[in-house]
């Protein structure tokens, strides 16, 4: 179970008001455990460990196996926002960092589209699909969102110029809504299979939906453990206690922003397989509580390669910001440090001991450094990067989301500002509806 440590915070902030904000956080606790908050019609994600389907779990198996069967190579899976980033997270932290380039494949590859508009992107991508096996995963709870639908034209048409419409249909799995959206209406004319994004889980809460779980397990992982790990967090985290991780956490970072003005919090890892926790991280902690003119910045690092740039900044710079630190207790492989006779490099002090161990060191003493710079440190560790622990992160910073955000004052479940890019869009393409908007807007230009 993932532990938090907030003691690299107690130089910077008073105890007993730290109390006090313990105290916020466990009525925000009862807030979310009562299900009576704002956005209460999207707490389905809650529950998703304890409810997952044996007969979902299966056909997503059963789909892995058919399309291994087929020896499909590539699989593209194409969303946006939360309808990606959880799979994308989950894939990145468990493949071989040099998984593309290794000679021996464990599984098909999985490739992500439709959460950009590059026309290069996808020209390039279909120069990949021209050479491989292909199958699709097309995830849109709306079933309307603009990205994805590009993408998955690009691509549908793509499969059926290939293998005719009739294999095409077994190539390609649509997740979106029960019953509405274009998504929805295209797949079941097409008679694709598809998954159901439940109406009471939003976009960057459902990565233990289909939405996450079926590229994750075409991608060859473990779906079953990743449940077990986040029911774990599940029942742990839903005890009301002082020391709930989840409630510690909310209540730092709550104390930090808004008693202390630290306004920008930093996710930090030293593995680069992490780097996609960060991003899952941001739209989870963006999304929720940026919003009625408040809310903490997220943002992120990957060390020790941005101590090289960001970590001028953060020594530093102004004094906006505090880090939460992703600590990895052990790293799964292992590589020892030789010792050299010259010792023209002189690294002999290190002979012998682990990268990891350096790795530790580098984390410790950069920690120490920038609460020293005037950065108060968190904390959040766990075992090592497996389905398990990762499951339980990912459950235990969602959990954490609906705390920090209730304590906050916001509705951790809505996200009204991403609608505003999306009408200047709509009426700079010319969208049937929006004649209006478009003579306003380039009125504008
Ligand atoms: O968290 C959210 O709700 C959003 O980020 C959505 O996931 C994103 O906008 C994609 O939406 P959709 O799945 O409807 O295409």
């Amino acid at each position: 179970m993932i532990k938090v440590d907030v003691k690299g915070c107690s130089t910077f902030v008073d105890a007993q008001q730290y109390g006090s904000y313990v105290q916020k956080a466990l009525e925000a606790f009862d807030v979310l455990e009562s299900e009576k908050g704002a956005g209460n019609d999207f707490l389905g994600w809650k529950h998703l460990p304890s409810e997952a389907s044996e007969a979902i779990l299966s056909d997503i198996e059963a789909i892995r196996k058919d399309w291994a069967g087929k020896g499909v190579d590539l699989v593209i899976a194409i969303g946006i926002g939360g309808s990606y980033l959880g799979a994308k997270c989950v894939i990145e932290a468990l493949s071989h960092n040099f998984a593309r380039d290794m000679k021996k494949k464990e599984a098909a590859q999985v490739i992500f589209a439709g959460n950009n508009l590059s026309e290069e992107y996808l020209a390039e991508l279909m120069d990949l699909a021209a050479e491989r096996n292909v199958a699709c995963i097309v995830i849109s709870k709306s079933g309307t969102t603009t990205e994805p639908a590009v993408a998955f034209r690009i691509v549908k048409q793509f499969i059926e110029e290939r293998y005719g419409k009739a294999e095409a249909a077994s190539r390609i799995v649509a997740i979106t809504d029960a019953k509405k959206g274009a998504l929805k209406t295209l797949s079941t004319q097409e008679g694709y299979k598809s998954f159901v994004v439940p109406d009471n889980v939003g976009g960057r809460f459902s990565v233990l939906t289909p939405v996450g779980l079926l590229p994750i397990a075409v991608a060859g992982f473990d779906i079953r453990a990743l449940l077990e790990g986040a029911l774990e967090a599940e029942k742990k985290l839903a005890v009301k206690s002082a020391d709930n991780p989840a409630v510690e956490y909310a209540a730092m970072r709550n104390l930090l922003y808004k008693a202390y003005g630290k306004k920008v919090e930093i996710l930090v890892n030293y593995n680069p397989k992490l780097t996609y926790v960060a991003e899952w991280w941001k739209q989870l902690y963006g999304e929720s509580e940026g919003k009625d003119g408040i809310g903490i910045f997220p943002a992120s690092v990957n060390n020790t390669a941005d101590l090289h740039s960001m970590g001028q900044f953060i020594q530093e710079g102004d004094r906006i910001m505090f880090e939460t630190v992703l600590h990895v207790e052990k790293a799964q492989r292992s590589v020892v440090i030789g010792s050299d006779e010259q010792n023209l490099d002189q690294l002999n002090y290190l002979s012998g001991k682990h990268v990891e161990h350096c790795n530790h060191m580098a984390e410790l003493g950069t920690k120490l450094a920038h609460i020293d710079g005037g950065v108060p440190q968190m904390e959040v560790s766990f075992e090592k990067v497996d389905e398990r622990n990762l499951g339980n992160l990912l459950y235990f910073f969602e959990f954490a989301c609906g705390i920090s955000a209730y304590t906050l004052g916001v509705n951790p479940f809505n996200q009204p500002g991403v609608e505003a890019y999306k009408k200047n869009m709509f009426a700079l393409l010319e969208k049937p509806g929006y004649e209006e908007a478009t003579r306003a807007i380039k009125n504008r230009l």
